[in-house]
């Protein structure tokens, strides 16, 4: 698919794996809305960027694991942009304990709510937008297959969000919106505490972790191929060699 003049919404788009998908998007002509819930100066700082190249960019504070504040976003976005073309589910967070014995209802409940929960709510309302041919990527990750190191939580955040991507994918093939997710290993961004980042670069066959640009590259590719639906795509440096 051709993305030039396309309109996207990247959730927790201000930083991150999220800053380098909306930065990839505008440089291929296609207009973004950037979600955040906290950090409106980094998200601003992701707007300047965007219209440097050249599209129209536009600034979209909501919870992702609130129904009332999709909504509000994403009909903000709609009745500037007119509909959504492309829908990148990234918005995520990291936990604060990895023990089972150690995690609370309410970090349970805080994690999937955004993590699984937030892109359920924002895939539901964008349906309304988009237009058949739509394309949505999920930003899973390794944990959701293999478990590791970042808790039970987190990987069934991860995990769930992988089925989430094959039942829409069967769901929307009739509406020919692809729905896709990406699975990467760690990658440097704020999201993981740094002594973890070294100790993850250590088991990786290539030696060191992701960039968030790796991430958004593989993103791009699964926007613009067609004929891809229903897939998960591992970058991960190698770790299933292990
Ligand atoms: N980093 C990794 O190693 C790695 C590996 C595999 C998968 N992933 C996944 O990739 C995605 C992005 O991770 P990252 O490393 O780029 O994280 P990050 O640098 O910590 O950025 C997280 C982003 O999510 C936003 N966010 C958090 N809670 C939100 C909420 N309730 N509603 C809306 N937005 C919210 C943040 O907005 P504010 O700036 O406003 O806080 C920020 O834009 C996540 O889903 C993560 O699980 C990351």
């Amino acid at each position: 698919m051709e993305l030039r003049g396309l309109n996207a919404i990247v959730t927790g788009g201000s930083r991150g794996i999220g800053r380098a998908v909306a930065i990839a998007l505008a440089e291929r002509g296609v207009n973004v809305g950037i979600n955040f819930v906290r950090r409106e100066k980094e998200a601003s700082r992701v707007l300047k960027e965007v219209e440097k190249r050249g599209v129209r960019g536009m600034m979209l504070k909501a919870d992702v694991s609130d129904a009332r504040s999709v909504k509000m976003m994403v009909r903000q976005f709609v009745e500037r942009f007119g509909r959504v073309d492309i829908l990148i589910n990234n918005a995520g967070v990291f936990p604060k304990n990895y023990r089972t014995v150690d995690i609370t209802d309410d970090e349970w409940d805080w994690l999937l709510g955004i993590n699984l929960r937030g892109a359920f709510l924002v895939t539901r309302e964008v349906l309304r937008y988009m237009p058949d041919g739509g394309k949505i990527v999920n930003i899973s990750s390794i944990a959701g297959k293999m478990g590791g190191v970042a808790g039970p939580h987190y990987a069934a955040s991860k995990a769930g969000l992988i089925g989430l991507t094959f039942a829409l994918a069967s769901e929307l093939a009739g509406r020919r919106i692809a729905v896709n997710a990406v699975a990467p290993g760690p990658v440097d961004t704020e999201m993981i505490p740094d002594e973890i980042k070294e100790r993850l670069a250590r088991i990786t066959p290539l030696g060191r972790i992701a960039t968030p640009e790796e991430i958004a590259h593989t993103v791009i590719f699964l926007l613009e191929n067609d004929y891809i639906t229903g897939e998960v795509v591992d970058i991960n440096g190698g770790r299933y060699m292990d």
